[in-house]
């Protein structure tokens, strides 16, 4: 969601006439854009903007801005802990961000803008408060000119006890098709290969025309007919909402991809109960079942909270089980962080001590890199296809060439590294000859996986193949 709504955030600078630079000192703006989820984030924010305080002394014209889910959470606190800021704006507010620019830059006044609390006003109001703001999209912005995020949906209804989003983000309200299909459309003109729908729980998406409501499915079998984008991606899905229909249509989709990001949060019942997550363990199990049954090759991931107010080791335990069970592609594992405002902070003492926390956090991410590994290493020997995005950084990063096989190419003409995304979302590493770059990148390419890493597999493609960029099945 943030990476998005910074992405909107600064196509909407840059249509207002603003550049983005490469270093504090070239800028006239800073903006923050934040994140509430865990306390962690909320301190990075606040010891940038300390760093700050002597930069604007020295360029007392420039503007700080901080937008997002800590804006509308902290609200004014952000003046009091950080005077030097000019800005403060809600996730909901984003629209008006290059005019509220603007006039701070006239006027030199502070602003704050944020969206109503969900319980303070008639419901419709509420909702009004948290603007939509889905504007032209331009793909050049993003980090990756092939593949783009949509949002389907704003905000959240279901929250869970530990959870600041339902306040931070407002109510759920699910985007028109028709809004969203164009803003594909526009993206594929530009050359989009692949959409990710996103929301905090896009299986909930919901949208009356009139005519039929709308489910996520609906949407799958509307974009499916779009010309030039190759693959659907979609998160977050809460587990309740897989039915076998979603399932079944993932599943016969064509360009929906095998990949399902399903957070479970805690693998036992009583810590499930506490944080108002309304399924068992027993049935996030059947659900992992009947997603292997139904859709062929499908790479699950999950979220997960250890050290979650109360959580004993044997309730721990049940966790590390339920990962052994899922075989997830990856997780992503969090300590729990207390959040002010939320049932659990409210209800709950957070009494799981920090170093405990971490223990678990590391025997939990021991576990699932054993199971990611083993997974990748079944990929050894395979063909799989690959949306090719450009240089790899990770290899920069992670290998040298001599653990890469050598392309069948003359040795003497340099070898980059490329990088590019399975559908089931697996990170592919393969060499490529650096005058073919131009001609690779944005193609899905047949590359044979050689080894394996737990989040990368390495691989090798043949010229022969490269010329017809035709899918071959993975
Ligand atoms: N503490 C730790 N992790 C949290 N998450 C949400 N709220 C908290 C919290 N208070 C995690 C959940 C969610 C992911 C986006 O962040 O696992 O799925
Ligand atoms: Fe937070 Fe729960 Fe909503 Fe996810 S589903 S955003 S964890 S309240």
């Amino acid at each position: 969601m943030n990476v998005l709504d910074s992405e909107l955030a600064a196509t909407s600078l840059i249509e207002a006439g603003y550049q983005p630079v490469s270093a504090k000192r070239y800028a006239d703006v800073i903006l923050f854009n934040t994140c509430s989820v865990r306390q962690h984030a909320e301190d990075k924010v606040y010891s940038a903007l300390g760093r700050l305080k002597h930069w604007k002394e020295q360029k007392p014209n420039a503007i700080i801005a901080v937008m997002g889910c800590m804006a509308q959470k902290d609200k004014d606190t952000i003046f009091r802990r950080a005077p030097h800021v000019d800005i403060v704006l809600g996730p909901g507010q984003l629209r008006q961000l290059p005019e509220i620019v603007k006039s701070v830059e006239k006027k030199r006044e502070k602003r704050l803008e944020i969206s109503l609390e969900r319980t303070s006003g008639k419901q419709s109001d509420v909702r009004k408060s948290f603007q939509q703001f889905n504007p032209l999209r331009n793909l050049r912005v993003g980090n990756n000119p092939y593949q783009a995020m949509v949002r389907i949906m704003f905000g959240c209804d279901k929250f869970c006890t530990y959870c600041i989003v339902p306040s931070v983000r407002g109510p759920e309200q699910s985007r028109p098709p028709r809004e969203i299909e164009a803003e594909i459309r526009q993206l594929a003109e530009q050359g989009c290969l692949a959409v990710t729908l996103i929301g905090q729980t896009v299986n909930s998406y919901r949208y009356s025309d009139g005519k039929k409501t709308w489910r996520l499915q609906d949407l799958f079998a509307m974009i499916q007919e779009i010309n030039g984008i190759r693959r659907i991606y979609f998160v977050t899905n809460y587990p309740t909402g897989m039915t076998d229909e979603l399932l079944q249509s993932v599943r016969d989709i064509p360009k929906v991809t095998p990949f399902l990001h399903v957070p479970v949060q805690s693998g036992s019942n009583s810590v499930l109960q506490r944080m108002k997550r309304h399924y068992t363990a027993e049935e996030y199990r059947d659900l992992l079942d009947r997603i292997y049954a139904t859709i062929p090759g499908a790479a699950i991931t999950s979220d997960f909270i250890v050290g979650f107010c109360g959580e004993t080791d044997e309730e721990f335990q049940q966790t590390v089980d339920l990962v052994k069970y899922g075989r997830f592609k990856n997780s992503f594992i969090f300590k729990y962080s207390v959040r002010p405002g939320t049932k659990a902070a409210e209800l709950f003492q957070d009494d799981v001590p920090d170093s405990v926390k971490r223990e678990r956090n590391n025997e939990l991410l021991g576990v699932q890199n054993a199971i990611s590994m083993e997974l990748n290493q079944e990929f050894v020997g395979k063909t799989v296809n690959v949306l090719v995005e450009g240089i790899s950084k990770i290899a920069a990063k992670s290998c040298t060439s001599s653990n890469l096989l050598q392309i069948d190419s003359p040795s003497s003409q340099p070898l980059v590294q490329l990088t590019g995304h399975t559908p089931c979302d697996r990170i592919v590493v393969f060499d490529a000859l650096s005058e073919q770059i131009n001609q690779l990148a944005g193609q899905i390419l047949p590359v044979t996986i050689t080894h394996a890493a737990p989040f990368t597999l390495f691989g090798k493609f043949s010229k022969e193949k490269t010329l017809d960029s035709m899918p071959v099945p993975s």
